[in-house]
């Protein structure tokens, strides 16, 4: 049933193993994705048929992408990690719908395609993402992601955090009140962590969990994770000044028409980038402990600040 293209890789800045190994798990997490999700066929078809528009097409899949080379580092099951790689994706998806509704960002693109409540309605919009959110929870209790239902638990109680209030959701509400906030670097960082570090390091600690690995090894996942984040939003707000909105695939120009601090407002694009570039390497060197194996990590890690889209 996947009706969906696998979004082209081919322009962007990406090494040639890492292009390859992101289309590989585009399409892995897509196809596990429309096995996932409920086929539209009875009288609610009309949200089922949203959570898929939101979810099957297009999108870079960082956040699975990453969920699966964590996974890789412990030897964990492929098919217990693109289960998890589902999960994040449907709650990165679903805060992408609820981001983009009328009474947060009001915007009409996503993804190079009309937002979810432009191409439904705003209820169903609202809805489609309540449902992936507490699909994502499903998925992660079944026990098909993990034999041992302590893991599944751990994976549960992680990824409430990062999603909720004290931590993608909490950040929302900060970034919804920034123009108000007069908010400092350090005050944009915490934003920036809630808003987005949270569910990046949801998704490069569960190979850790996966795994069961505590210790140093989780600690340098977090840490990469921290700053991959970090670097991740500060090239978001950067591309929200320099992109193209065709390329980018969203609006642009929306940050400073809302009046919002960011990066770019505080630092200026120089320094931003720079701050993103030095952010970029440090997240490499908390991947010393896992050597060769965590290469295409330390590629996502340069990709993600010199990325257009
Ligand atoms: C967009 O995330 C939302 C932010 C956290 C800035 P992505 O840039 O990863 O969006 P997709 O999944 O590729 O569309
Ligand atoms: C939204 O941040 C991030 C989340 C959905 C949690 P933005 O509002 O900057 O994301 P874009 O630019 O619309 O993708
Ligand atoms: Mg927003
Ligand atoms: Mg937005
Ligand atoms: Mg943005």
């Amino acid at each position: 049933m996947i009706h969906n293209r696998v979004k082209s890789l081919t322009n962007s800045p990406l090494s040639p193993r890492l292009a390859d190994a992101l289309t590989v798990i585009s399409r892995s997490v897509n196809a596990e994705l429309d096995r996932l999700l409920p086929v539209p066929e009875s009288a609610d078809a009309r949200v089922h048929e949203a959570m898929r528009y939101a979810t099957l097409d297009g999108g870079k899949r960082l956040r699975p992408f990453l969920v699966m080379q964590s996974a890789s580092l412990f030897n964990v099951a492929e098919t217990a990690a693109i289960r998890v790689a589902c999960a994040i994706e449907m709650v990165h998806c679903y805060s992408l719908v609820h981001d983009d509704l009328p009474c947060m960002d009001d915007d009409d693109l996503r993804r190079g395609r009309p937002t979810c409540h432009k191409k439904f309605d705003e209820a169903t919009a609202l809805l489609a993402g309540d449902a992936l959110l507490t699909k994502a929870f499903e998925v992660l209790a079944n026990p098909a992601t993990h034999s041992d239902p302590a893991v599944r638990c751990d994976l549960v109680a992680d990824l409430a955090h990062a999603s909720g209030g004290q931590g993608m959701v909490g950040g929302q509400m900060i970034d919804l009140q920034a123009h108000t906030l007069d908010l400092d670097v350090a005050g944009i960082t915490r934003l920036q962590q809630l808003k987005t570090g949270r569910l990046f390091s949801f998704s490069c600690e569960a190979g850790a969990v996966l795994g069961k690995a505590h210790g140093e090894l989780r600690l340098a996942l977090r840490n990469y994770a921290h700053d991959l984040g970090l670097a991740f939003q500060i090239a978001d707000d950067i591309l929200d000044v320099e992109g193209d909105a065709a390329e980018v695939g969203k609006a642009v120009q929306k940050d400073a028409d809302a009046g919002k601090a960011t990066f770019v407002s505080l630092l200026g694009l120089d320094r931003a980038k720079a701050q993103a570039a030095m952010l970029a390497d440090q997240a490499c060197r908390h991947l010393d402990p896992f050597g060769d194996k965590a290469d295409l990590m330390r590629d996502v890690a340069r990709y993600v600040v010199q990325r257009r889209s």
